[in-house]
């Protein structure tokens, strides 16, 4: 697929390598939600549970050629879903565009995404700083997209004492980082109620990364 996605005009730089990208995915967000669906309808959402023991707040399913998961033992990712034995869905076309197009924009380019994860959170819902660090390889990028409810994103650096950026991410915004932000900290902030005419009360973001 080519230019799907076309360069916005407003980016924003939250670190060294990090880049906001606003409104990046809002042309195609029809066509998002609906590949959610279709991947969640295979691999329905599930919280799952930490290698501490916590549920996690924050309901994930994955598609591509590997999954992210934790469990008692470990985060890790898996070719096939836990919960039913089968591989996870494949990657939709309409996510490696938008993850290749946006990894292009924020200066990554050639990027192909092998891992598509999912994240649904409803109201009160949230994800704690850390740092994507599961991959087998750092030399990638991470593209992040955001769809439904805005939410409150921290952004900070590789240490976990650095000082955490926070940025209200909107329905369509995609944030990139790679190279020295690679390993920075992020998280998600308690999801408030809201209303998005396409999502209902809840946020979905896709988090696009070559974990193998
Ligand atoms: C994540 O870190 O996996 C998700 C970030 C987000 O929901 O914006
Ligand atoms: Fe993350």
């Amino acid at each position: 697929m080519q230019d799907l996605f076309e360069r916005v005009a407003e980016t924003e730089e939250l670190a060294p390598g990090a880049v906001l990208l606003r409104g990046f995915a809002v042309r195609h967000d029809r066509a998002l939600l609906a590949a959610i669906e279709a991947v969640a309808a295979e691999a329905p959402f599930r919280r799952m549970t930490t290698p501490g023991g916590f549920e996690m707040s924050v309901a994930m399913t994955n598609c591509g050629a590997a999954g992210w998961i934790t469990d008692r033992k470990s985060y890790r990712y898996t070719a096939e879903d836990p919960q039913n034995g089968r591989p996870w869905p494949a990657m939709p076309a309409l996510f490696s565009a938008l993850a290749r197009d946006a990894a292009a924009q924020a200066g990554y380019a050639g990027f192909l995404p092998d891992a598509g994860l999912i994240n649904r959170y409803e109201p009160g819902t949230r994800l704690s700083p850390h740092q994507d660090r599961d991959e087998a390889s750092y030399d990638h990028p991470i593209v992040s997209v955001s769809l439904g409810v805005p939410a409150t994103f921290q952004f900070g650096g590789p240490k976990r004492a650095d000082p955490m950026k926070k940025v209200s991410l909107q329905h369509g915004d995609v944030v990139v980082w790679g190279g020295p932000s690679r390993l920075a900290h992020h998280g998600v902030l308690t999801l408030k109620s809201g209303e998005h005419p396409l999502t209902g009360c809840r946020r979905f973001n896709l988090t696009l990364r070559k974990a193998l």
